[in-house]
């Protein structure tokens, strides 16, 4: 049986790839990890759960030998607009985090460990139409550079120790389950909730702000098909472009409308502007699509149906 770790796991994308996770290899197999407990409500709160803080090197270690960890998908980290108010904090978990996490895979021999990078790894110097998979990498965020880092010393451990460690570098994702985490595409998550609750929103990006996004389903089949892909067809390793959708903030806002015609859009641009503004409109993910058959199944009026549905649904209108 696979023995699976999973960090951040009660954040965005660990909190819905973590009961996937245990369809897959069991509830017993997958360990959940992060450095607060999940409330008793949490989709994985059924299953094994360690409160663990990546930053410290020998929690991790003694985690990944006495458990005889054999696969870790490693979704801890601080995002964009946090990480700007906390850069020091950023650093340490982004990319002491990571380092710990990669000792500890070399030094047991773990077989196989996914990092997610991120379109932050971009910068106002890289072509922003699509961006391409090989290209200036030279962010203005801490965030972006500690997943450049990632990025670099992920494939250093391939190449240097023969590691299977594999990454993407996800667009904004959507959801409907855990909040977001403090990124700069939350905007497209914390719209929807206040167009049901409130018909209301204020946005803090302007209107004709477009940036590549995904919808979770298609975050967790990207996730899963870069896992299972054979070693031998992958040409990179910590680095995937994959793209599902880009729209404008104003696009949005008038697809949500379709479903909600009462709904009212403003717009005050934060300091998460200026960070939107050095990411790319789109992503050239044609190696994911040929290496690993990526394609996306969501558009934005098929994940907006679906957001709207599933919010309405919860709380009940
Ligand atoms: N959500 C997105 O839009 C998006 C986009 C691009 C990349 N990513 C990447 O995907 C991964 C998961 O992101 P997410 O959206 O679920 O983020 P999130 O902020 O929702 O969750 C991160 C989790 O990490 C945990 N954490 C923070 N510090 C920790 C520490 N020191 N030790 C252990 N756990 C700690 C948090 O408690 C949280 O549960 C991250 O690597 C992120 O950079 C996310």
């Amino acid at each position: 049986m696979q023995r699976v770790l999973v960090t951040g796991a009660g954040g965005q994308i660990g909190s819905e790839l973590t009961p996937i996770l245990r369809k897959r290899h069991g509830t017993s197999g997958v360990v959940a990890t992060d450095i607060r407990r999940p409330g008793a409500a949490s989709a994985f709160a059924d299953g094994p759960f360690e409160i663990v803080d990546v930053r410290d090197r020998e929690r991790i270690r003694s985690l990944v030998a006495d458990l005889r960890i054999d696969t870790i998908y490693h979704m801890a980290a601080i995002l964009s607009a946090t990480g700007e108010a906390n850069p020091r904090l950023a650093w340490e978990v982004n990319v002491g985090g990571w380092a710990n996490v990669l000792e500890a895979a070399r030094e047991f021999s773990v077989g196989r460990v996914f990092c997610p990078s991120s379109i932050a790894v971009f910068g106002p110097e890289t072509p922003r139409d699509p961006a391409p998979q090989l290209t200036v990498l030279r962010p203005t965020t801490m965030y972006g550079l500690s997943k450049v880092t990632g990025e670099l010393v992920g494939d250093y451990y391939v190449h240097r120790y023969g590691l299977d460690i594999r990454g993407l570098r996800y667009p904004g994702i959507i959801s409907s389950e855990a909040p977001p985490g403090g990124g700069t595409t939350d905007y497209a998550v914390d719209i929807f909730y206040q167009a049901i609750q409130a018909e209301q929103y204020t946005c803090f990006v302007r209107p004709d702000t477009v940036l590549p996004m995904m919808y979770m389903p298609d975050c967790i089949k990207a996730t899963l098909a870069l896992m299972d892909a054979d070693f031998g067809r992958l040409s990179r390793h910590c680095d995937y472009n994959v793209a599902g959708m880009s729209f404008s903030a104003a696009e949005l806002a008038a697809e949500i409308r379709k479903h909600i015609p009462s709904f009212v859009c403003e717009y005050a641009p934060d300091f998460r502007q200026a960070i939107a503004d050095s990411w790319p409109l789109c992503l050239d993910d044609s190696l994911a699509r040929g290496d690993w058959d990526w394609r996306p199944a969501y558009d934005l009026a098929t994940m907006t149906a679906d957001m709207v549905r599933r919010l309405k649904l919860r709380f009940g209108k």
